[in-house]
């Protein structure tokens, strides 16, 4: 089946972070990162937890991710037990092949990367060649056609979950934020059978796309974001992704209209009272602020 074999889905989630002490190696390591010329330095908190990016957290889930009990009663968000759980995630495995090795950034080459969030703040950018230019382009999930000259043409990686899913060409990965076992489920049946079950807004039932899975969602909110709103964004997930795969990163399309909203490039906001939803919007644009001090940025 086609569907099957060209599937892929980069599961993000669920693992624990590892609290590391800090040795002299890795204090020297964050004196290094933190001196910076543009003048702001990283808050202690933040530069931390970019120093944990190195250590600790596996972003991809896969058959062997050992998630602790505790860990899962983090992340989900209905009444099923750990064992389901775990004989989804086998299940889901079983169709999929083991996840290709994205690894971190190498020291002999540079890895560009841009991510790309879904601002209105693009509109007339004119950003798209520079996107382009990059060997990575990690896209949030929204309409790219008719909108070239501002997010270009290229897309290796998309962030979705399933309610937000596009169909995907063979040169993007598919990377999944699964924030409940029904995610998981809907990756099972919608490279086999179809996803007939339901979600708080009507969700594909099939999917085109090119292969596996990924995890660290709760890291991200823990560590990064100290625990505020409910759960981190997909495009603030999909930075620290990016920090964790890449040399350089630029960011685009980040940051809420004037009055506080995450107003989007592609439709004229509908309610005035939207803000940053159930994100911490704020806090997570004042740590993209910070970044550029580390020089990964
Ligand atoms: O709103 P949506 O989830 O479609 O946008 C993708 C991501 O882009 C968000 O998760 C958020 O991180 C970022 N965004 C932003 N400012 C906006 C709109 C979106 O930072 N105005």
């Amino acid at each position: 089946e086609a569907f099957a074999t060209t599937l892929l889905v980069l599961l993000l989630a669920l693992t624990a972070a590892v609290f590391l002490k800090s040795d002299l190696t890795d204090w020297l390591w964050l004196q290094d990162q933190n001196s910076c010329a543009c003048g702001k330095r990283l808050s202690k908190d933040n530069l931390r937890a970019l120093h944990r990016l190195n250590h600790s957290v596996e972003p991809f889930l896969t058959v062997n991710t050992n998630l602790s009990e505790e860990a899962f009663r983090w992340w989900k968000h209905e009444q099923r037990d750990f064992s389901y759980y775990k004989s989804t995630v086998h299940k889901l495995f079983e169709l999929l092949p083991p996840v290709a090795d994205h690894g971190e950034p190498s020291s002999d080459s540079c890895r560009t990367c841009a991510v790309v969030g879904n601002s209105a703040n693009l509109k007339g950018s004119r950003y798209g060649s520079l996107i382009d230019y990059q060997d990575v382009v990690i896209m949030n999930a929204a309409p790219t056609k008719n909108y070239e000259s501002d997010l270009g043409t290229k897309t290796t990686h998309r962030v979705m979950y399933p309610e937000s899913t596009v169909d995907l060409d063979n040169s993007t990965l598919l990377v999944l934020f699964p924030f409940k076992i029904n995610d998981l489920q809907w990756v099972i049946k919608a490279i086999t059978t179809g996803f007939y079950g339901r979600s708080y807004v009507p969700i594909k039932f099939k999917i085109k796309a090119n292969k596996d899975l990924v995890s660290f969602m709760r890291y991200v909110h823990e560590i990064w974001l100290k625990k505020k709103g409910d759960y981190p964004s997909t495009g603030f997930m999909a930075l620290i992704l990016a920090l964790q795969i890449c040399d350089e990163v630029s960011v685009f399309g980040y940051g809420a209209d004037d009055d506080g909203n995450w107003s989007h490039y592609f439709e004229t906001l509908k309610s005035k009272n939207f803000k940053t939803g159930p994100h911490p919007g704020k806090h997570e644009y004042a740590i993209i602020d910070e970044l550029p001090c580390t020089g990964r940025i």
